[in-house]
């Protein structure tokens, strides 16, 4: 007893004791066997659930596990139930392959007469380890005892087993004699009697209660049959019932070492050998999944790939259809994980071990049997020329032993507890997400870690960097409900399946380059949602993962839907954007001219102040031009207000296309405009404003069309010129208007009105020239 156990179930382990059913030959109604049931001693752990619950939750299910067995020996031999009586015994799965067995060969040898065994093994031992389930048969078998697969047909990879396993047995599951037939009752007699046909194996059906169940036995093809019918267990030999012998035809034989035995190796002498380049063993591989796919879930596909290398992209999609679709699926080969892909198991291939150089698929099934069996010649070549030595086999023996030769190989399902004094999985396995505790947590830790994962909001991804294209090995509930995709649809296919046409290429090549570097990153990305492809935002956060030598042996994703936060930024961004043209549009309309576009003569001023003490500052001079139109009155008059506006377009045109791009242009209000020319040398300021106003007033009058006709007007410009006619604007404009005056009454005698006023007051100057019409 361990120190510090739970006294109950030591007690429990110590008082463990077998009571015995009987197992009936139909026909005859005579009892051939008896299936030793554990039960604990009277008390809470009498019935098998409860103690193999409590024993399994203290770590000590080998212990009962043992004691059971050995409580049913010699409880079988204490009550008689010798020769011709056979013993029906259980294993249980998770100890199947330390389970001891020589104290049983010495309670047999000592027995009154010979005790004759099957060793019942439980379907649930298949699919979880069953590289430790093909030596416990070996171990069985070299006793001398006959095997039984219980629980057949609970679940259809039991099926696919049976021809690997060869039970002497097979025990139907309650429910086949128990339910109406359907469709599943069909295939899993379909299969069970295809192989009960060909090895010899006795049916046994369990459960019958009713006479009606008896018949439904009997229909099935069942010889032997067990439940209330015939009777309840008991502590020994029901003396009621004719006692018969159990004949098993394929009792005691052996399947050898095949662990030892490279499949290619299971090839007989006289089969032929043909030579192929890969480019053909890619394509006759492929045709044997398809086979595999056509069978559905009662066929086992075992194959080996050299090098992880080898299990490519379009590798993995295929086996993805693969383990959805069939029994049982594994994929050995060197540096490949205990779980290559979801569902598909796998194992590492030490150096030397011969399967290294071969490259089998093998397909079996209970009614289809195929294996490509290939050897590599060693060619240098390119990859798709390598050629190989190679027969395509359908003799099920030989195929039945290549896939017992590559399940012999399988790690067990990490995750699966390994029983103390056993070989723990090998190296490559530890860094399968699988084997951390995600893909099945044993222990309490790993247990709430997962269940913490799966109830975070947050999506998680694992991806395995050591695959072909960092496929994702582990996505929780709300990755998949952020991806809108059920699990298929995502484990073994890289996150990229998320982007869309517009995800920005800049933020993927950043994560490219973290993942390359093997670095953590941070990108908001936008993604697509399930099969109606609908656009979100997903925050997405990448660390990588370190085996013990430092390298990138996974990435770790946490995905978060941002959408609402980015497009609540987005709208504000698309607020302030408008907010800020509608605030450029009203400081556009209080400092422009609305009919020309040019400054109005506020803005000039101000901009004209600013000027000037950059100039004063510099040294620099500025010059003002002050521009009438002459003849603009008549033009208005005569054609009409909209032609005198589109006049005074064409001005401001000509104005704007004379001077540089620094200069200032304003329109003051009717046909008066204001030119500031900054940065002037102040040595030639005065004839470069004055060259300016000569060519402007050229411009001006150039003929405009008009109303489908030509006009003329002119212009008179009145230069200032700062410093000299002073350093602040009203000044400046002061002196620029009186030359305008001067200059309009030299060309055209008018009579002239003080200037004075007007321009310090800024008003529109009264209308004083005389059209130059055509
Ligand atoms: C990713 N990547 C990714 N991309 C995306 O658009 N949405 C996602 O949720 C994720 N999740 C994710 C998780 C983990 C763990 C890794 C390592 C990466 C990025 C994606 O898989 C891929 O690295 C980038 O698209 C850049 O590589 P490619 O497409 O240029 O090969």
């Amino acid at each position: 007893m361990q120190p510090g156990g739970d006294p109950v179930l030591a007690e429990a382990l110590r008082g463990v004791r077998s009571v015995f059913q009987p197992i009936v030959e139909m026909d005859t109604g005579r009892v051939v066997a008896y299936e030793a049931l554990a039960r604990g001693p009277v008390g809470p752990l009498e019935r098998p659930d409860a103690l193999f619950a409590a024993a399994r939750g203290a770590g000590r299910l080998a212990e009962l596990d043992e004691a059971c067995r050995a409580a049913a020996f010699r409880g079988a031999v204490d009550a008689g139930l010798v020769a011709p009586l056979t013993v029906f015994v259980n294993v249980e799965p998770e100890v199947l392959d330390t389970a001891p067995l020589a104290d049983l060969v010495a309670i047999a040898e000592n027995a009154p007469g010979a005790v004759r065994v099957v060793m019942e093994i439980t379907e649930r031992a298949i699919a979880a380890r069953p590289a430790e389930l093909l030596r416990t048969v070996e171990r069985v078998r070299e006793l001398g005892w006959a095997i039984a697969v219980d629980d057949v047909g609970a679940e259809s990879m039991s099926l696919a087993f049976l021809p690997l396993l060869c039970p002497d047995v097979v025990k139907l599951d309650l429910r086949l004699v128990q339910e109406r037939p359907g469709p599943a009752i069909a295939e899993i007699m379909n299969a069970v009697n295809a192989y009960a046909e060909r090895s010899g194996a006795v049916v046994l059906a369990e459960g019958i209660e009713t006479g009606q169940h008896l018949a439904y036995a009997r229909g099935l093809g069942a010889t032997l049959g067990q439940g209330w019918l015939f009777g309840r267990p008991g502590p020994g030999a029901d003396p009621r019932l004719p006692v018969g012998e159990l004949v098993l035809p394929g009792a005691g034989r052996t399947t050898g070492a095949i662990g030892a035995v490279s499949p290619f190796a299971c090839l007989p002498d006289d089969v032929p050998l043909r030579r192929a380049p890969k480019a053909l063993l890619i394509e006759l591989s492929k045709q044997l999944e398809r086979e595999a796919m056509r069978l559905g879930e009662t066929c086992v596909v075992a194959a080996t790939f050299q090098e992880a290398r080898h299990f490519t992209v379009s590798t993995t999609q295929r086996y993805r259809d693969l383990v959805e679709r069939t029994g049982f699926v594994c994929a050995l080969g060197e540096d490949l994980p205990v779980e290559p892909l979801p569902g598909v198991r796998g194992a590492h291939l030490d150096a030397g071990d011969p399967v290294r150089g071969e490259w089998d698929v093998t397909v079996l099934s209970p009614h289809f049997s195929a294996a490509l069996l290939a050897r590599d010649l060693g060619d240098e070549g390119p990859d798709l020329e390598r050629t190989f030595e190679y027969a395509l086999t359908y003799e099920r023996t030989t195929v039945s032993r290549a896939a017992q030769s590559l399940l012999s190989r399988v790690a067990p399902r990490s995750g699966q507890a390994t029983p103390a004094g056993t070989a723990e999985p090998r190296p490559a396995a530890t860094a399968s997400p699988a084997a951390t505790g995600l893909a099945v947590g044993t222990t309490t830790a790993e247990v709430l870690l997962r269940r913490a994962l799966e109830a975070t909001p947050s999506g998680v991804t694992i991806v395995d960097m050591r695959l072909p294209d960092q496929p994702i090995v582990y996505a929780n509930e709300a990755f998949r409900e952020l991806a809108g995709l059920p699990s298929e649809a995502i484990l073994g296919r890289n996150c990229r399946l998320l982007q869309s046409p517009d995800t920005d290429p800049g933020a993927v090549a950043r994560i490219r380059a973290a993942v390359a570097a093997g670095q953590s990153c941070r990108e908001t990305v936008l993604n697509l949602r399930g099969p109606d492809r609908t656009p979100w935002w997903n925050e997405l956060h990448l660390a990588p993962v370190h085996d013990a030598d430092g390298t990138v042996v996974q990435y770790i994703g946490v995905q978060v839907d941002v959408t609402a936060r980015v497009e609540a930024e987005r709208a504000l961004v698309r607020e302030r954007d408008r907010t800020s043209a509608a605030l450029a549009r009203i400081q556009e309309l209080a400092y422009t001219d609305p009919l020309t576009g040019l400054l109005n003569r506020r803005r000039l001023e101000e901009q004209v102040e600013a000027a000037i003490w950059e100039a004063r500052a510099r040294g620099d001079s500025l010059g003002l031009l002050f521009v009438d139109l002459d003849g603009f009155k008549t033009v208005n008059d005569r054609f009409g207000h909209a032609a005198g506006d589109e006049l005074l377009q064409v001005v401001a045109r000509r104005l704007r296309e004379r001077v540089r791009r620094r200069d200032l242009l304003a329109r003051l209000g009717g046909d008066e405009f204001l030119v500031a020319l900054p940065d002037l040398t102040p040595e030639t300021a005065r004839a470069e404003a004055t060259r300016v106003a000569d060519e402007l007033t050229a411009s001006i009058r150039r003929a405009v069309p008009l109303s489908g006709t030509e006009v003329h007007v002119g212009a008179s410009i009145g230069v200032s010129v700062c410093p000299e006619d002073g350093v602040v604007f009203a000044d400046l404009l002061h002196r620029a208007d009186l030359r305008m005056y001067d200059r309009k009454s030299a060309t055209r005698g008018v009579a002239v009105r003080a200037a004075t006023a007007r321009a310090a007051a800024g008003s529109a100057p009264v209308p004083r020239r005389e059209p130059v019409l055509p």
